[in-house]
């Protein structure tokens, strides 16, 4: 076993049916998928999620987006996941995502960009807390 990162298939991917695709490659990159679920997020709750980016201009566009589709929250697991599962899904940017990476294979814009990776241990230890009850995370 390793350590954990959390991830979202976002609203775009799913409804655009690239669940099956994106875990491909997830499973294909060495991660294991250690928890998922799928459900859809209140515009309140994504504004929970992202609450660190609340300054930010693109945070109500962020929030609606969200919250406009189901997603697939997933834990995953593999030595050194934040930053394998960061460089797995390429730049927030579609135009800037490396050739392989999840992002540029799924990614429309830098809003609608298929997924989500924790940027941190500590991120991923809260944002997993945020999505999966203690019963789910094993
Ligand atoms: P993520 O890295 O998962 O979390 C922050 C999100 O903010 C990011 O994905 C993008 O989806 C979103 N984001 C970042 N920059 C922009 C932007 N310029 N316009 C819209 N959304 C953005």
């Amino acid at each position: 076993s390793g350590n954990r990162t959390l991830t979202m298939i976002k609203p775009n991917a799913v409804a655009n049916n690239h669940i099956g695709g994106i875990i491909a490659m997830i499973e294909a990159g060495g991660f294991k998928v250690v928890a998922m679920k799928k459900m859809k997020l209140s515009p309140e709750l994504a504004g929970k999620f992202y609450e660190v980016h609340k300054e930010r201009p693109f945070y109500d566009e962020l929030c609606e987006f969200m919250s406009s589709g189901p997603i697939i929250p997933m834990i995953l697991e593999k030595e050194n996941a934040v930053a394998d599962y960061r460089e797995l899904i390429g730049s927030t940017d579609p135009a800037e995502a490396a050739e392989g990476t999840i992002r540029k294979k799924y990614a429309k814009s830098k809003g609608e960009n298929a997924v989500h990776g924790s940027d941190s241990d500590e991120n991923a230890a809260l944002e997993s807390a945020f999505f999966f009850s203690e019963t789910e995370r094993f």
